[in-house]
């Protein structure tokens, strides 16, 4: 039975170096590495995951597409189960900002790999955290389901530069160069933060937040004017 993925995850997958040896962190079903090897993109994958539940479906998928012989399931938190000699490449998809950077901390081996992580939450503490890790974002790449825009992120070795508020919300326009969903990512952020400033303004004090959500406003608005 074919596997299609969904628009985020083929997001994903399309900045998989091919060839790579590939861990899957938090893996659930193990789509998408599963679609990796069965469109020969990579040999070998290492899925990971927290729980037995989710594992437990990974095993169902790498089952019943035959791929045994290229996969090893590991019940671990993030990489903590994974030698750095084993993979080329990481990829943490569908978590928590804050888990991702845990997960990147706990391995620090993740700053000679290709690392591509896609954010459900928390991008901007994300970005900000990834200097101390000796990483920083490369390209980023939008996809986008029903409503929901997603980001996923290159990460590079390097530290990061300076971000201004702006640029740690929504990444460094340069980064986004030639994606068409740019402009509409923009667009979703703009309004994010002019109803969170909104919010905040009917509410009493946290005069240092507003200023930030006002400073950061600009900068987005900024960077739509010169798209
Ligand atoms: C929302 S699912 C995402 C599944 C898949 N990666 C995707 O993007 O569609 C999150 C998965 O991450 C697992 N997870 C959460 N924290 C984890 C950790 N620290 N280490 C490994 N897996 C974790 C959860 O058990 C769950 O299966």
């Amino acid at each position: 039975m074919a596997l299609k993925l969904t628009p985020r995850l083929q997001a994903v997958a399309g900045r998989v170096p091919a060839g790579a040896r590939l861990v899957d962190v938090g893996t659930d079903h193990a789509y998408l590495p599963a679609w990796l090897l069965l469109e020969g993109r990579v040999p070998f994958a290492v899925c990971t995951d927290l729980r037995k539940g989710p594992l437990d479906r990974a095993q169902e998928t790498v089952t019943r597409h035959g791929l045994a012989d290229q996969v090893s399931l590991r019940l671990c938190d993030g990489l903590t189960g994974v030698d750095s000699g084993e993979v080329d490449c990481v990829t943490i998809a569908g978590m928590g900002g804050e888990t991702i950077l845990r997960i990147l901390a706990q391995a620090p081996w993740t700053a000679e790999k290709v690392c591509i992580v896609q954010p459900m939450s928390s991008l901007e503490d994300l970005r900000t955290g990834l200097a101390p890790l000796g990483l920083r974002v490369g390209r980023e790449t939008l996809a986008r389901e029903g409503e929901t825009l997603y980001v996923i992120l290159d990460l590079c070795p390097g530290a990061e530069g300076p971000l201004t508020r702006a640029e740690a919300l929504v990444g460094r326009a340069s980064n986004h160069a030639g994606d068409a969903l740019w402009p509409d990512y923009l667009d979703q952020e703009i309004l994010r933060v002019r109803r969170a400033l909104a919010g905040l303004a009917r509410a009493a004090g946290d005069q240092a937040g507003r200023s930030g959500l006002a400073q950061a406003l600009a900068g987005l608005e900024q960077m739509k004017k010169e798209l």
